[in-house]
């Protein structure tokens, strides 16, 4: 005789795959029987119309069909009365109380502000890319995009599902194994955000506070470019935030790119370092061809070094790759799909780099995993 406990155990390996916790930690298995052979489960959605109803079901059933005994299984879905629910958000959030932001003094999630002084200059490719890389080696990474007027983060991962809502919690959807949440996944098709400062405040402050964020290693912030009102929200929002400012080997363009971090250092946030994108363009022959010029990563990094009064390390250069571009263009990040290019290369050095950094445990309590 197959029992509920052996049926049950089989659905352990079975995970949501937005909130990347196992459907039985979740309280999501409901009835689960065997009759004669065949395995029965009921299979309690978050929402109505959850997205992932039907990946959910399919794992289901190749969960129960593995169990010894079972020849045959089928799923039942519901959804969650209001009172599970409100346990699983009570879960989720570990008695933190609602409207609060878990990024705050204490927080050990590493915060890494990507910003850049214009548009342009790789910002959004280097952020997706980075925070692909480290999803990769294992970490659990967060993707904010910030950039409320010019989001692209969308886009460049090829995400088109929307986020789902538990009651007062916002699900973001996974790429790649990266939690997303963008402002473009709340207005319709390509229409513009015209918003002003109050309201941009409060978005930014709702994608900190109200979304499920998780226990995260890192969270990715895509700046918007220069030094607008979000900047100064997210310097108040994010206090431990550590900036990486992109740059082009540009001289014209190194100027202004020194000033985004600026913002940052006044609000006590800190700088990682410096990006050099679009550094060169690989020749044939093994040569550079210097299409922007040379220096403008270094300039930026000894400029902000006088700013913040401190080593400001170049982290990388990475050279024009046009498996990168593709990359962007087809929402498939070059980390993932080439990850042998130059450019890709480039990137996991430079991810190399932002792990030694940190993190900063010393003298810090370990995360208790409640969860
Ligand atoms: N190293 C690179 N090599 C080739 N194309 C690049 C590189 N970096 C960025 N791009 C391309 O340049 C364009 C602008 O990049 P994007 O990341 O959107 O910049 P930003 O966020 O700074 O505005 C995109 O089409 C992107 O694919
Ligand atoms: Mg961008």
């Amino acid at each position: 005789m197959t029992s509920r406990e052996e049926l049950f155990a089989a659905l352990e390996g079975v995970f949501d795959p937005e909130l990347r916790r196992p459907i039985t930690e979740l309280g999501m298995v409901g009835k689960l029987e065997m009759d004669s052979g065949k395995a029965v489960a009921e299979i309690k959605l978050t929402v109505v119309g959850c997205p992932a109803a039907n990946r959910i079901e399919a794992d289901v059933l190749a969960a129960l069909r593995t169990v010894v005994g079972v020849t045959a299984a089928e799923v039942f879905l519901t959804v969650m009365t209001p009172a599970e629910r409100a346990e699983l958000t009570a879960k989720l959030t570990a008695g933190r109380p609602p409207k609060t932001n878990p990024f705050g003094k204490d927080s050990l999630t590493r915060v890494l502000l990507v910003g850049s002084g214009k548009g342009g200059v790789g910002k959004t490719s280097v952020t997706v890319n980075l925070a692909v890389e480290l999803a990769n080696r294992g970490f659990s990474v967060g993707l904010l995009d910030a950039d409320v007027f010019g989001f692209s983060v969308p886009g460049q991962l090829g995400l088109t599902d929307k986020p789902i809502r538990i009651d007062n919690l916002i699900v973001p959807p996974v790429a790649f194994g990266v939690k997303v949440i963008s402002i473009g996944m709340f207005v319709d098709g390509n229409q513009a955000v015209a918003w002003r400062g109050p309201m941009l405040h409060r978005t930014v402050e709702q994608f900190l506070t109200d979304v499920y964020w998780g226990d995260l290693d890192f969270l990715l912030v895509d700046l918007p470019p220069g030094t607008g009102d979000v900047a100064i929200s997210l310097g108040q929002l994010l206090p431990t935030g550590e900036h990486i400012v992109v740059t082009t080997p540009q001289l014209a363009a190194a100027q202004v790119a020194e000033r985004s971090a600026a913002v940052g250092l006044q609000t006590g946030q800190s700088v990682l370092g410096v990006i050099e994108n679009m550094a060169w363009l690989p020749q044939a022959d093994g040569g550079r061809f210097e299409l922007f010029g040379a220096g403008g990563g270094s300039q930026v990094a000894q400029a902000i070094a006088k700013l913040a009064n401190a080593e400001i390390g170049l982290l990388g250069q990475i050279p024009l790759d046009v498996e990168l571009r593709l990359g962007s263009d087809s929402g498939r990040p070059v980390v993932a799909t080439h990850p042998l290019s130059a450019a890709a290369l480039e990137i996991g050095r430079i991810a190399t780099q932002v792990i030694q950094a940190g993190p900063k445990l010393t003298g810090k309590k370990l995360p208790l995993n409640v969860f």
